[in-house]
């Protein structure tokens, strides 16, 4: 039998992917949507039109009838008895109060940031360090939940901090330097971006995102000892901007190694990266990463969708001559595998550890 979840914050931009790519999931059956009060009570379909009753716009094909008709109730009135799992879409000041409410009782899967840097919470992406999920029982007893918060990564930190990961098993990095290049959608539907910001622009700042993204690669890089993560000790400077691409974050990593390394071989670690754990899940893409030899790839509308927005692009791989490294450019879908499908991904591992 499916799981029955809900998604809490279901008319977001995240909110949305998870409805889209829960239409015919094989573990997992929408039971419950909610978002914010003002649209409690509304049907689903009748909550995304605007103030002029028009439905302007929806992250993917339209929902089916079913999910179209289903009535928002308030995330505070969530019947828990119904539900085996919670995917929570919402900003961080409300996963605060809301996800530790639901969590007494039942499992939580967030693409919220206010868990992330808790020392009982892994910061999972299931290709990369899926060894990290044993921690969620610690989290259980330390704060005496029968459920647990399991958020995902921020989704500028995913792409890069998947590419780190085939290149640290088997190289030592001295330092990776990271610049973003990110999607609007990336900043949401409520507080977003106005169009008369992006457009024709570039804003060279994002509030929070690089202190974000260094402390969270070091996080999922570290090795879980004895009931701990103990974080990498990589050195990370990032740089994150906003430009006008609509899904899809670009970043342009250089990276310092301290062996002899030659280009191929590293291509090849991206190429053959596998994580054993994770092969049967029905997420996990046919390539984790996908190598371009055209140097006018990746780009966001050419490439973003690569195995349904799961893979990550990685091009222009070549030898960084200022120092003894690689440099490359990188592109991951955002609001996919940086936001909803890396959460649902999460909770097919869990089932299949037995979590859920
Ligand atoms: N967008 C991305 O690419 C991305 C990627 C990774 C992580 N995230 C994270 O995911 C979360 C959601 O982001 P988003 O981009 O989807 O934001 P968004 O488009 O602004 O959506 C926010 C959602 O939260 C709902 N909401 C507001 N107050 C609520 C409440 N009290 N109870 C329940 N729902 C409430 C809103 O409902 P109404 O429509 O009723 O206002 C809306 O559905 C954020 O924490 C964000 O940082 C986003």
């Amino acid at each position: 039998m499916k799981k029955r979840v809900a998604i809490i914050g279901a008319t977001g931009i995240a909110g949305q992917q998870f409805i889209s790519a829960l239409q015919n999931h094989e573990f997992f059956e929408v039971a419950e949507l909610s978002a914010s009060e003002k649209n409690a009570g509304k049907t689903y379909l009748n909550a995304l039109k605007d103030h002029n009753g028009k439905l302007n716009w929806f992250c993917g094909d339209l929902p089916s009838k079913r999910i179209l008709e289903m009535k928002l109730c308030k995330s505070d009135e969530l019947d828990l008895s119904k539900i085996d799992l919670i995917f929570s879409a919402v900003e961080s000041e409300i996963a605060k109060d809301l996800e530790p409410f639901y969590a007494e009782r039942k499992p939580v899967i967030s693409t919220a940031s206010f868990f992330r840097y808790e020392d009982d919470t892994p910061l999972l992406i299931p290709s990369i360090n899926s060894d990290h999920l044993k921690l969620v029982e610690v989290q259980k007893s330390n704060r005496n939940w029968k459920g647990y918060i399991l958020p995902i990564p921020n989704c500028t930190t995913t792409g890069f901090v998947s590419t780190l990961k085939p290149i640290a098993n088997n190289h030592k990095i001295d330092l990776a330097i990271m610049t973003s290049m990110q999607a609007v959608s990336g900043a949401g539907r409520t507080s977003g971006v106005l169009a008369l910001d992006i457009i024709d622009n570039i804003i060279p700042f994002i509030p929070k995102e690089e202190e974000k993204v260094e402390k969270e690669t070091k996080k999922i890089l570290g090795k879980l000892q004895n009931d701990k993560i103990i974080h990498s000790d990589l050195k990370v400077s990032v740089t994150c901007t906003r430009v006008p691409v609509l899904d899809g974050h670009t970043e342009i990593v250089n990276l310092k190694l301290d062996s002899d390394f030659d280009l191929e071989s590293i291509k090849n670690l991206f190429i053959n990266y596998r994580n054993s754990d994770v092969m049967d899940l029905p997420s996990t893409p046919k390539q984790i990463f996908y190598v371009h030899e055209d140097n006018f790839r990746p780009q966001p509308r050419l490439d973003r969708e690569i195995n349904d927005g799961m893979t990550v692009s990685i091009g222009r791989i070549r030898i960084d001559s200022a120092f003894k490294g690689i440099k490359y450019v990188l592109l991951s879908h955002n609001t996919k595998l940086g936001a909803a499908k890396g959460a649902i991904w999460i909770a097919e591992l869990c089932k299949k550890h037995k979590h859920i």
